[in-house]
């Protein structure tokens, strides 16, 4: 099918979905004997994450609990980590419980390092992060991947719940994604 808008953007695959889906057979092997015989809470960073989500709490046999916030950020000149904020916050009361945080993608870190503070502030046993890609040039704040995908230097990328303008998070793979010429936005 063809679609003038879309068809301007170059995409190189980076990632196929073959790659994508054994390694996070491998992340839920990880994750699976990290937390053996401890109740989890998943924790899904909404919109980038749901498909890596949806295919990496299928791999867990784990007792798992999910749930689903939104960030979002506002213009501010006080420390990046706090123009953030929750456009969703959880449900789930995370008291004395053990936090797993499943992210798409890494990169100066001030959304999972806010993320993080906020949870470990309501008196978790512990949070952990899962990121699919841990970007790393780019990285501002402090922040633990603790179980990770893919490491990438640089690039922007796109597909597999990743988006450019909210294009593209349904393709199946990672492309690297270069902005078509002449586009006037
Ligand atoms: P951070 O606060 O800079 O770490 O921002 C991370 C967020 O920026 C991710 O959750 C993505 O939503 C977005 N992002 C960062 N790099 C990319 C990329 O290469 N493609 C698509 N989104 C990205
Ligand atoms: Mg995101």
């Amino acid at each position: 099918m063809k679609n003038q808008d879309y068809d301007k953007d170059r995409l190189e695959v980076v990632f196929s979905p073959e790659t994508i889906q054994s390694r996070i057979r491998e992340l839920g092997r990880e994750i699976n004997e990290f937390y053996r015989g401890r109740p989890l809470v998943a924790v899904c960073v909404l919109k980038g994450a749901f498909i890596f989500f949806a295919d990496l709490v299928r791999e867990l046999d784990l007792d798992v609990t999910i749930d689903f916030v939104r960030l979002s950020s506002y213009a501010d000149r006080t420390a990046r980590q706090d123009r953030i904020l929750f456009s969703k916050d959880m449900e789930t009361s995370v008291v004395g419980r053990d936090v797993l945080v499943i992210e798409d993608i890494v990169d100066t870190g001030h959304s999972m390092a806010f993320l993080v503070k906020v949870l470990n502030a309501r008196g978790p046993n512990s949070v952990r992060i899962a990121a699919l890609v841990d970007k790393y040039e780019r990285r501002e704040a402090e922040v633990r991947v603790d179980f990770s995908g893919f490491k990438l230097r640089e690039g922007f990328i796109v597909g597999y719940g990743l988006d450019y303008a909210e294009k593209y998070r349904h393709k199946p793979g990672i492309y690297e994604l270069t902005p078509g010429q002449g586009e006037t936005s």
